[in-house]
């Protein structure tokens, strides 16, 4: 069995993010989904996430592709995830291609093709507005 390993804020979900998510699940069998917590977020400075990590997990749940869910909460958890769950493929949207690079030592690394024209800060500025 494939698994695949994808991590996101997903707030205020968007066709991004389905997108995202039925593409990584796409690449294997089984789908684990890390979701940020509040305080890892706000710990890197993302401030005006709308909805809370109950509410995150809820939507992700909602899309139907996580087989798995599980909360990011520290820094450095990524490779911890990947050796806990014997994880194949980890998978990113291209905004950060490059930068998880230094996985490629513990599973394939795949940059996915990011929807243009849909972010959640676009989402929230308009909330904002
Ligand atoms: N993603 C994507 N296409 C978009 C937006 C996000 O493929 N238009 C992907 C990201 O590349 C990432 C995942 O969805 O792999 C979760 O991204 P997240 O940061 O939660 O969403 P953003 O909309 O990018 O949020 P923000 O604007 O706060 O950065």
């Amino acid at each position: 069995m494939k698994k695949v390993i994808t991590y996101g804020t997903f707030d205020l979900l968007h066709e991004g993010h389905l997108k995202l998510l039925q593409r990584a699940k796409a690449l294997g069998d089984y789908l684990i989904v890390g979701v940020t917590s509040d305080s890892f977020d706000r710990g890197r400075g993302k401030l005006n996430v709308k909805n809370n990590v109950l509410e995150r997990v809820a939507s992700v749940k909602a899309t139907g592709y996580a087989d798995e869910i599980i909360i990011e909460d520290y820094l450095g958890q990524k490779i911890d995830d990947i050796q806990r769950f014997d994880v194949d493929v980890f998978a990113i949207g291209s905004d950060w291609e490059g930068k998880f690079d230094y996985l490629k030592e513990y599973c394939e690394v795949v940059y996915l093709p990011r929807t243009e024209g849909i972010s959640s800060t676009m989402l929230r500025e308009r909330q904002d507005a």
